[in-house]
């Protein structure tokens, strides 16, 4: 849905040049919500820009649902006819919001559609549409001084979807909110996602956001994508730092003579109840000293770090249970070479 090659971006000013992308292929699917996440200055909001041509990229392609906005004439506000029609069905939300505050909730909806052209009829039917969507029916003769922060960020969001989007573009949207408002914007765009088959980019710095609303998230630094991939194929990959940071366990040995591995649970076998076939098959004990798991699309999903009995020469077989079962096992320690010292 959003596929973008090369693109990178390097911002000239006052004779210093800044290269805030740099080389970045990235590859959003239809319907799915992509999260990228990265430290200030990573280039994230550089990506969001440049992908809806906000920005025009210094070289690279950008592709929205099979068309090549790069190749469209025009740039920033003299965007020739067929950018601004491509732009409009790509829905942008702000971490600011970005509301007019002399205009009513549902005057700020319809702007985008007065920049459309639409009749007074259509707009407000489709302005009240919206806000009943974003759950805001009663707020639309109310300006936006008058809402919160989370309903501000609502009205943002119903105007994203005023030109009908197949994307939604979010900017940190939900980073200038309190944890619990964040919770329930972050539902709504999980909701808008499914029931309208929105494929949604946002960017963030929280792992919070990640994990609750993102089927696949990359890790930007310094203007490079370093790690992308679903939440699920991210947990495949040993050493991955995102699914690190996604699922952090920590834990030490309960004494000498013990194993501590980590188990990633992923994929068909997270639905079995390995630790306990375990457990049951060697008859160990098996202490739990640490755990992140998630249900995702109704499977657990995450990581556990377990304590075996017995250094790891004892449990090459135990290990290699969980292996067979397609489980991911990565020893954290042994108190062995401890032993040994
Ligand atoms: N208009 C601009 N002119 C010059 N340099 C810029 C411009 N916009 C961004 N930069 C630089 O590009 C780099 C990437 O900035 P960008 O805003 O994309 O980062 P970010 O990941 O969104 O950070 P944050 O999390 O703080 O929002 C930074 O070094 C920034 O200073
Ligand atoms: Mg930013």
């Amino acid at each position: 849905m959003i596929t973008t090659t090369g693109l990178t971006k390097v911002y000239r000013s006052r004779g210093r040049e800044t290269t805030a992308l740099d080389g970045v292929d990235l590859h959003v699917r239809q319907g799915e919500v992509f999260g990228v996440i990265g430290q200030s200055g990573a280039g994230k909001s550089s990506l969001i820009r440049c992908v809806n041509l906000l920005e025009r990229p210094t070289s690279g392609t950008v592709t929205v649902d099979g068309q090549e906005l790069t190749a469209l004439a025009g740039r920033g506000a003299r965007a020739g006819k067929e950018l601004r029609a491509a732009r409009s069905r790509i829905g942008m939300v702000f971490q600011h919001f970005n509301l007019l505050s002399s205009r009513t909730v549902q005057d700020n909806v319809e702007l985008p559609l007065e920049i459309l052209g639409h009749s007074g009829a259509d707009r407000s039917r489709r302005a009240l549409e919206l806000l009943d969507l974003v759950g805001l029916a009663d707020k639309a003769k109310s300006y936006p001084g008058q809402l919160s922060g989370g309903q501000k960020q609502r009205v943002g969001i119903a105007r994203a979807l005023a030109g009908e989007p197949k994307v939604l573009l979010s900017d940190e949207a939900t980073s200038a909110l309190d944890p619990e408002t964040t919770r329930s914007i972050l539902q709504l765009l999980r909701d808008l996602n499914e029931r309208l088959g929105l494929t949604v980019l946002l960017i963030t710095h929280e792992m919070d956001v990640v994990k609750t609303v993102c089927d696949s998230a990359a890790l930007m630094e310094r203007g490079r994508i370093v790690e992308s991939g679903t939440v699920s194929e991210l947990l495949a990959t040993p050493g991955s730092e995102l699914a690190a940071a996604l699922f952090p366990v920590s834990g030490d040995a309960s004494a000498s003579d013990r194993t501590v591995v980590d188990v990633t649970f992923h994929g068909d076998a997270a639905t079995q109840p390995v630790i306990s076939q375990l457990s049951r098959t060697y008859n160990i004990d098996i202490s739990i000293l640490g755990a992140a798991m998630d249900t995702v699309g109704g499977k657990q999903v995450g990581r556990m770090r377990i304590e075996l009995p017995g250094r790891f020469e004892e449990n090459v077989v135990p290990i290699g249970f969980l292996r067979e079962r397609g489980l991911q096992v990565e020893v954290a320690a042994t108190t062995a070479e401890e032993g040994a010292k």
